[in-house]
């Protein structure tokens, strides 16, 4: 039985009623890690795990939600004034429901149940994923079509405001535009962006180090307050900038006396990475797949020492890919503090890789670790009643 078989069949002996169900994937970030909030460029791909919505609608006004993963039942009325976080799994799908609500969306009541296979706090986006699944079901099922940006917009909304953490839109929006088999390139300023295809003998290899990360509570906003404080003070000598992204590093150079030191190495971080994602970008256009893992390489000693967002167990997980056979780039991918490395492998080497990497890995720190070959995958969608029926 597939996951949206027996998530419909969960559905309905807890709801009493035939679903619809939506999933939309988790991702991985080839390159371009925070520079998404500072107006820069990014190069995720979606994957093959998802957050499944099986959604109907109600009579009443309430949202009714449940959890595969979690106990209890949350039960929301959308019609009342005063919703609060309650600072827990719900806060995702509830803010966003609120965000939809407050563009005017006359959203009726609906019960949900979730379900995810992407794993919590692995750095693999499964907080955007449940808020995209649940944006696309809830407009969706109240009848309207809503363009994908907007709804990734909403989606990053939902959780500055509603959960606290101040991401980016990365994450959203390649849950939202992932393309089987390609890489997107964005432009976080003008949300302009690109597919890049990754050659069909290379793999996605993820290494979860099973060190969990939290953004909300994190080191995250705090870096997201460092760069702001960057740009401030560099505007007093360049008026007119917005962000770090209208920042070469050549001024970056001249008015670094302007900056303390922490605020001097993470802005380096950030105009640099932008710079590398857009080298990257070239690289995988002329095919050259050797140069792309150089850039992902550097990404990650920039992340480790000028933005200080990796950890050791990331640290070793990535030495330890740089010694196989047949890898290209290795880096931490996501937020950071925990979580999961990307690496680009030569798909004949993909399953030796796996192995050597986690038995060295556990090794060195005693975790054993989760790793998963992957290949990118389509965005977030319907799932065709044929495909309940299978
Ligand atoms: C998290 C955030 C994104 C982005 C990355 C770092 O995944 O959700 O918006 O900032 O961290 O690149």
């Amino acid at each position: 039985m597939n996951e949206s078989t027996s998530i419909a069949e969960r559905f309905r002996s807890k709801f009493g009623a035939n679903p619809r169900v939506y999933r939309a994937p988790g991702r991985v970030n080839l390159i371009g890690e925070h520079t998404d909030y500072n107006e820069g460029f990014v190069m995720p791909a979606a994957i093959g795990m998802y957050c499944w919505v099986a959604i109907s609608p109600r009579e009443d006004r309430k949202l009714v939600l449940r959890s595969d993963e979690f106990s209890g039942t949350v039960d929301v009325d959308l019609g009342s004034a005063e919703i609060r976080p309650r600072r827990m799994w719900s806060d995702y799908p509830v803010g966003v429901a609120l965000q939809l609500k407050q563009m005017g969306l006359p959203l009726p009541g609906a019960n949900i149940l979730i379900h995810g296979d992407i794993p919590m706090g692995a750095g693999l986006s499964s907080s955007a994923a449940v808020e995209v699944a649940t944006a696309l079901a809830l407009a969706e099922e109240s009848g309207h079509t809503w363009d994908r940006v907007q709804l990734a917009r909403l989606c990053q909304k939902a959780e500055n405001e509603f959960v606290g953490a101040r991401v980016g839109i990365m994450d959203q929006f390649i849950s939202l535009h992932g393309r089987k088999n390609h890489a997107l390139l964005l432009d976080c300023r003008s949300l302009h962006f690109e597919f890049a295809a990754i050659p069909e003998n290379v793999r996605l290899v993820v290494c979860n180090t099973m060190e969990k990360h939290e953004l909300a509570s994190s080191g995250y906003n705090q870096r997201r307050a460092e760069c702001e404080e960057a740009v401030r003070r560099l505007a007093q000598a360049m008026p007119g900038i917005h962000s770090l992204r209208d920042v070469t590093l050549e001024q970056l150079e001249r008015h670094r006396g302007t900056l303390s030191e922490i605020t001097y190495k993470r802005a380096l971080h950030v105009v640099t990475e932008n710079a590398r994602v857009l080298e990257a970008a070239e690289a995988l256009r002329s095919g050259d797949i050797a140069r792309f893992g150089k850039r992902m390489g550097e990404s990650h000693c920039s992340l480790r020492d000028l933005y200080e967002v990796s950890c050791a167990e990331l640290d070793v997980m990535v030495e330890l890919a740089g010694k196989q056979e047949g890898v290209y780039g290795a880096r931490m991918t996501g937020g950071g503090f925990g979580g999961s490395t990307i690496n680009l492998v030569e798909a004949r080497f993909a399953e030796a890789f796996a192995e050597r990497v986690a038995r060295g890995y556990e090794k060195e720190t005693g975790i054993a670790p989760k790793i998963q070959i992957c290949t990118p995958a389509g965005g977030a969608t319907l799932v065709e009643p044929s495909d309940l029926q299978e």
